[in-house]
């Protein structure tokens, strides 16, 4: 189908920031985490119940239709009932239990506020357009995190996912179903004709360099593993220290590891002992069981797998020497991701033709654009967060930005939906 833009100069077009941030406002009320600006919405709760329903009725309220598919993923699409050849944006509305309001939920926010700029317009693109949000993409309930697009993307079986068990114990398909967000549409999904995200960057980059808009590169290599290690509760009076099978020494000594082993590599390796939990956890008990996730991260696969292989050698021994039994369990592995560069260009080109400074960079944050990016072309927008925090309540991105990045959204989605053009700058 040809573009038709008789209706509008696409050029001219801008996102109404006003309409995106009371949004913005009304979505982190739920679960809004008292005396903060945070949000606490893990996946597949009752808080992400209530923000799927209040997203499905945007989109319905825009005419969008709406299709959520057996792992809970939900697209509105305009123009079409089918992502066939859709540019489809979006991102997630899961939150760490002590997040931020702008994480996730400002790519599914944005996506919404460009297809209803689109459809105030009157434009008329060539392809349709779409917006999703993805299920668990946080990973902090369920692991792996990116699971709903990595389904969608056909990187993991729905079987599998289904069977994913909490932390806090429950299973992924029966909380879909509690929940009542197990979707009629099949896994995997259809492939779209691109994919782009806009989010936070979450790290303190943009700031420094005092730039506004992202094109982000890519996302670097994740691997998560969970370690449990047994050995015997004893009282803490009484046991001599040679004669001690303490879980809970071998565990900091792997958490200090960690760091150690990161800090000795040196950027951009980064590794996080996010969750230590010690059995029975009292003051005069030698702890018989201890669990901990470790975290690493890197942009080079390489030199990632040679830390794995460090830290399980160190675990390794560390719980040998103390008589101590070992079990790991790996939470998630993904390689790093290259984003595609034509999409990279054209994010760039577009934020600079609307006037913004703009640079490339890589994600340090897993994403849905990744798994997206196994299946199209795909890349993300990234907009500056205030002293880089993230995954906390005090997240902020200011609204100038947030406008800024969701124009550069759009237009990026008109050019791929083959519609309109930007304005060039002013020599
Ligand atoms: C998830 O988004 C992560 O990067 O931990
Ligand atoms: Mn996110
Ligand atoms: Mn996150």
């Amino acid at each position: 189908m040809l573009a038709d833009t008789s209706a509008v100069d696409a050029g001219e077009l801008r996102i109404d920031g006003a309409r995106l941030l009371r949004r913005l406002d009304e979505l982190a009320e739920i679960g809004a985490i008292e005396g903060t600006q945070g949000c606490s919405r893990l996946a597949l709760t009752d808080e992400d119940a209530a923000g799927r329903a209040l997203l499905a009725t945007w989109m319905r309220d825009l005419g969008l239709t709406v299709i959520v598919d057996a792992i809970g993923n939900t697209v509105g699409v305009l123009g079409s009932d089918s992502v066939q050849g859709a540019v489809l944006t979006g991102s997630h509305i899961d939150t760490v239990a002590t997040g931020g309001r702008f994480d996730g939920n400002l790519g599914v926010l944005a996506g919404l506020e460009v297809l209803e700029t689109v459809i105030d317009h009157g434009v008329r693109p060539g392809r349709p357009l779409a917006v999703g949000f993805f299920t668990n993409e946080e990973g902090a309930r369920f692991a792996p995190d990116m699971l709903g697009s990595l389904v969608y993307a056909g990187g993991l079986q729905i079987e599998r996912a289904l069977q994913s068990v909490a932390i806090d114990g429950a299973v992924l398909g029966d909380e879909l179903d509690r929940i009542g967000w197990r979707g009629a549409a099949p896994v995997p999904g259809i492939a779209p004709h691109a994919f782009v995200e806009c989010h936070i960057e979450q790290g303190p980059v943009l700031e420094a360099e005092g730039i506004t808009i992202g094109a982000v590169t890519g996302v670097q290599g994740i691997s998560w593993t969970k370690l449990t290690l047994t050995g015997q509760s004893n009282h803490a009076g009484t046991t001599p220290m040679s004669h001690r099978r303490d879980a809970g020494y071998v565990a900091v000594r792997i958490a200090g590891f960690v760091r150690d082993v990161v800090d000795e590599i040196g950027p951009p390796q980064v590794g996080t002992v996010g969750r230590i939990e010690l059995y029975p956890n009292l003051v005069n008990v030698v702890a018989a069981r201890a669990t901990l996730t470790v975290d690493v991260r890197n942009t080079d696969d390489a030199v990632l797998t040679d830390v794995e292989g460090r830290i399980a050698e160190f675990a390794a021994g560390a719980a040998a020497g103390e008589g101590v039994e070992l079990a790991t369990e790996v939470l998630a592995r993904f390689v790093p991701v290259a984003f595609d560069p034509a999409v990279i260009d054209l994010v760039e080109h577009v934020a600079e033709q609307l006037g913004h400074t703009t640079m490339r960079l890589p994600a340090g944050a897993g994403h849905d654009a990744q798994m997206l990016a196994r299946i199209c072309p795909a890349g993300m927008v990234f907009v500056p967060s205030v002293d880089g925090i993230s995954h906390n309540p005090a997240e902020h991105t200011d609204p100038a930005d947030i406008e800024a990045g969701v124009n550069v959204l759009l237009h990026a989605m008109l050019r791929l939906a083959e519609v309109g053009r930007v304005e060039e700058r002013a020599p």
